[in-house]
């Protein structure tokens, strides 16, 4: 299986330095059966609350190197996607696969043990609305907590891949730093770089700047989009920034009641949308 799209410092996607990667959307990898491998896909999920169903028949599929992005009014369902993905939430039925690999089942359809699960999982980075840093810890040891501890690498090759990243998001100089000693803006980056330092094939960003002010949220948005346009890393993003949404996104998926109405290009989505919905939708943001 091709794992072309690892957002691997060391290789050729995003680096510090930033040179551009050299295309913004990988092929989609081939099976020996010919069916493509999707980064991610979700295949019949439903999800319900009690009786409440957040998710009803879900559909959707994001290529290796795709930027995918969610938008629909509050309540749709967008987070909880994304939770899933996570494995954070389990679906009530349905099947999501990522590289091809159930997050679920084994291939004799019995539950995945839960070391296979993170195993599995281990492909797919998050990114919150309330960045989630350990406060106790400065930036470095948020950035090398896991990198020790998960994927087993030494203190010295975490610390270099740290520092990689850190200058990435433009912060190599709070390494010592404690969170509470940055702004929102630059905690939000840093939790970025937390979760780059995994090597994610697939970042899931969840309303990443709706805790910060415009002028802050633009500094995230600004690493957000050069790690679209230089990486190969799959994205899944929710967000209420229309105008970055635009920009950044392959495609955007309308989401209204748990189910997706409509889906496209940025351009179809903004400029000749189908569905009414769609449009009352976009009115509504775009002239808040
Ligand atoms: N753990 C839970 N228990 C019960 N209901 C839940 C739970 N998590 C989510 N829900 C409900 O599921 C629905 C979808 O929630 P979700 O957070 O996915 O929406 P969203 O589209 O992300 O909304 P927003 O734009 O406000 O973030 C909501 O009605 C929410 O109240
Ligand atoms: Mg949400």
């Amino acid at each position: 299986m091709s794992r072309t799209t690892e957002l691997s410092s060391a290789g050729n996607r995003v680096n510090p330095g930033g040179v551009a990667s050299s295309e913004r959307k990988v092929d989609v990898s081939t099976s020996s059966k010919q069916e493509p491998v999707w980064a991610i896909e979700f295949k019949k999920i439903c999800k319900s609350f009690g009786a409440f169903r957040v998710l009803v028949d879900l559909d959707l599929k994001v290529q290796p190197g795709e930027k995918v992005t969610l938008i629909g009014p509050s309540g749709s369902g967008k987070t909880t996607v994304l939770r899933l993905a996570m494995t954070l939430a389990k679906p009530t039925s349905g099947d999501i696969r990522i590289f091809g690999e159930s997050i679920l089942f084994d291939q004799a359809g019995t539950l995945l043990s839960s070391a296979e699960e993170a195993r599995i999982r281990r492909r797919c980075g998050m990114v919150f609305q309330q960045f989630n840093l350990f406060p106790h810890l400065t930036v470095l040891q948020n950035l090398i907590l896991a990198p020790t501890t998960v994927l087993k690498q030494s203190k010295a090759e975490a610390k270099e891949s740290a520092l990689r990243y850190l200058r990435m998001v433009g912060l190599e100089g709070k390494v010592d730093a404690y969170p509470a000693q940055l702004s929102g803006g630059q905690q939000q980056r840093i939790a970025i770089a937390r979760a780059l330092v995994m090597k994610p094939e697939i970042l899931l960003l969840d309303e990443i700047t709706s805790a910060l002010d415009p002028e802050i949220a633009g500094e995230v948005l600004d690493v957000v989009r050069r790690i679209a346009r230089e990486s190969g890393v799959s994205m899944l993003i929710v967000t209420h920034e229309m105008r970055f949404a635009r920009e950044v996104s392959d495609r955007i998926a309308v989401f209204d009641g748990g189910r997706i109405i409509e889906q496209g290009t940025p351009e179809k989505i903004f400029i000749s949308p189908e569905s009414e919905r769609t449009r009352s939708f976009l009115q509504s943001v775009l002239n808040h």
